[in-house]
């Protein structure tokens, strides 16, 4: 998992591919490269570390180039090192290439290429593809690197120049990639941010296409030969929107937006008590639901769960994507499956989801990358429109996805002919301003962040549609302050988890008002008997709650089926507010991307 992105056009492209780089750092950053053509010789400049550091590399400056290719990765294969980065060359220096994915056959190509005298010299898998494209090459780039994709096993997005061409040849198998169709300049790029300040005119390419871009044309290919008929999209999102807008990090300023993104999640979409929403299938028929995804996806899909079924009877089954793609799971006619993920990119959930398609079930998708390979496979979907997440842990996705799900089962018992809860729709409409009220306590969180920075570790409990809550809050903490943090159902905690438990241990509890409140009351008891330390999220300080916890965060009350949109809000606020104070590394935590693009 990582990031490309190539230019050729009028300018200067070594400022384009850093400022591309830097766009593309969420996708992987140990280490980066860059390699341009200089009078017909290509140079070559790589390091380990972050783009910044690639930046004020000496070998830079005094570029003058118009054509060059660039990487910032993501070590699968050999660890983060100025050899492993890319852009790779091939023996006489000629070609060169970044990839993003994986070369499964590697080895064995390695083996063959190496027979032929060609000389390996990174650990990676990506190597094999600039030495096998040497092999083929005579006089044109594009028909070498066919030649060379016909041999390769596994998954690539993947941009190549060589030395006398003055052209970028793209392809893609199963890593996004994307044309930047500019005036009189040309991008290839992992992502849309990466070319933004450029054009907005973007080709998505697909799978086993292949790309010709010069200064002032593209071409789109099939690997097979035929012509590929593309279509230009035009990307609304502004600069801005991809920026940090003066919030210290990415992650705060999106934890602040969600009071936007829920409001163009339900844009358009509920009118008068009415669910708008296009998805190709026939809900008389649904007799089953199964849920997939990853990480906070699968969070928000354990909440789908509780709602769907909460609104609509239909049974629903979630299953981690990683798991789902390889069981040979049961299908049966009227099952429909939603599959989930903010990338649209998310390489076991796109394996799950095409598992599931090859036996005749209807997909849908719950993707916020419009364009995505996720939401061009399923059959339809409902795209979340949060506008670009940046940081690497997920927050506003998260409360798009949840109600996402929640318009979805709505749609359902509307398309089944039930009307629509008033007092459901009234509350619905009030949630943005619900959120808006909670980030305002940032700082309060902040401070409470400050008691418990020191903390090595947490727990989170929560019950019913609130138990994925706490998941999600202990995922947020352990994602980007590397404190150890474990979720819980708040009952199941006497049969484990309360052997932990002594003066050192903070314990959040999920405690808005709902038909368990009184048994989550008996469970901060517990706690608090063994003198655990408590964090409550609470609608209010009531008498029972004050005796009981240390902290209080007050949350404006909703319905319960709405209530995990608020309570996961401070959640995120205290665990950003905790890494921040720890000095660490928000937007970029350690040894984790936005997306990952890999098994
Ligand atoms: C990565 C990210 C997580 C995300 C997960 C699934 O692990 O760091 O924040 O939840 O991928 O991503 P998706 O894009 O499919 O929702």
């Amino acid at each position: 998992m990582c990031g490309i992105i190539a230019y050729i056009g009028e300018g200067n492209a070594v400022p384009v591919l850093i400022k591309g780089l830097k766009k593309l750092e969420y996708r992987g950053y140990d280490s980066a490269g860059i390699c341009v053509v200089e009078n017909k010789r290509l140079i070559t400049v790589k390091r380990k570390g972050r783009i910044e550091h690639l930046e004020k590399h000496p070998g830079l400056k005094n570029i003058n180039s118009s054509l060059g290719i660039s990487h910032t990765r993501w070590a699968t294969h050999g660890e983060p090192s100025e050899i492993n980065a890319h852009p790779h060359l091939d023996c006489k220096g000629e070609i060169a290439i970044v990839h993003n994915g994986i070369i499964e056959n590697h080895n064995s190509l390695k083996k063959l290429l190496e027979k032929e005298g060609h000389k390996i010299v990174s650990d990676t898998d990506s190597e094999v593809i600039a030495h096998l494209i040497e092999k083929f090459y005579s006089s044109s780039l594009e028909n070498a690197v066919a030649e060379a994709l016909k041999l390769i096993e596994g998954a690539y997005g993947l941009a190549v120049i060589q030395k006398d061409e003055n052209k970028i040849v793209a392809a893609r198998k199963g890593s996004p990639l994307i044309l930047g169709i500019g005036k009189n300049e040309m991008l290839v790029a992992s992502d849309i941010p990466a070319v933004l300040q450029y054009t907005r005119k973007v080709i998505y390419l697909n799978d086993n296409e292949i790309a010709v871009l010069t200064n002032n044309s593209y071409s789109v290919m099939k690997i097979n030969g035929e012509k590929a008929n593309k279509k230009i999209h035009k990307i609304k999102w502004s600069i801005e929107e991809t920026e940090k807008k003066g919030f210290r990090h990415f992650m705060l300023k999106e934890i602040f937006e969600q009071p936007d993104s829920v409001k163009n999640l339900l844009r358009g979409r509920m009118k008068n008590n009415k669910i708008k929403l296009t998805l190709d299938m026939d809900v008389k028929k649904i007799k089953r639901i199964i849920i997939t995804a990853c990480g906070t996806s699968w969070h928000s899909a354990l909440i789908g769960k509780h709602i769907i079924e909460d609104l609509t009877r239909i049974p629903v089954y979630v299953d981690y994507a990683s798991e789902l793609r390889y069981r040979n799971p049961v299908i049966k006619k009227g099952d429909v499956l939603i599959v989930i993920s903010q990338s649209g990119e998310t390489a076991d959930t796109l394996a799950a989801l095409k598992e599931i398609k090859s036996k005749k079930c209807k997909c849908i998708g719950i993707v916020n990358v419009v364009g995505s390979t996720i939401a061009r496979e399923v059959d339809s979907g409902i795209y979340l429109h949060a506008g670009p997440e940046m940081g690497v842990a997920s927050t506003k996705a998260f409360s798009s996805q949840v109600l996402a799900l929640l318009l979805f089962a709505l749609w359902i018992r509307q398309e089944k002919g039930y009307k629509i809860d008033d007092d459901l729709v009234r509350e619905l409409k009030k949630i943005p301003e619900k959120i808006n009220i909670i980030v305002k306590k940032s700082d309060r969180l902040r401070e409470l962040a400050e008691k418990f920075k020191n903390s090595t570790n947490f727990l989170y409990l929560g019950r019913g549609i609130n138990f994925p809550v706490a998941l999600e809050g202990a995922l947020k903490l352990k994602e980007i302050s590397y404190i150890h943090a474990e979720g819980y159902p708040a009952a199941e905690m006497k049969h484990g988890p309360i052997a932990l438990i002594d003066r050192n241990m903070p314990v959040v509890f999920l405690a808005t008002k709902n038909n368990l409140s009184d048994k989550i009351l008996s469970n901060m008891q517990e706690v608090k008997a063994r003198k655990g330390r408590i964090i409550a999220v609470a609608n209010e300080k009531n008498k029972e709650i004050e005796k009981l916890a240390d902290y209080i965060i007050i949350v404006p009350e909703t319905l319960n089926i709405l209530s995990p949109i608020l309570n996961i809000i401070p959640l995120q606020l205290l665990a950003y507010h905790i890494a921040d104070l720890k000095g660490l590394n928000v937007d970029k935590p350690r040894n984790l991307a936005k997306s990952v693009t890999v098994e």
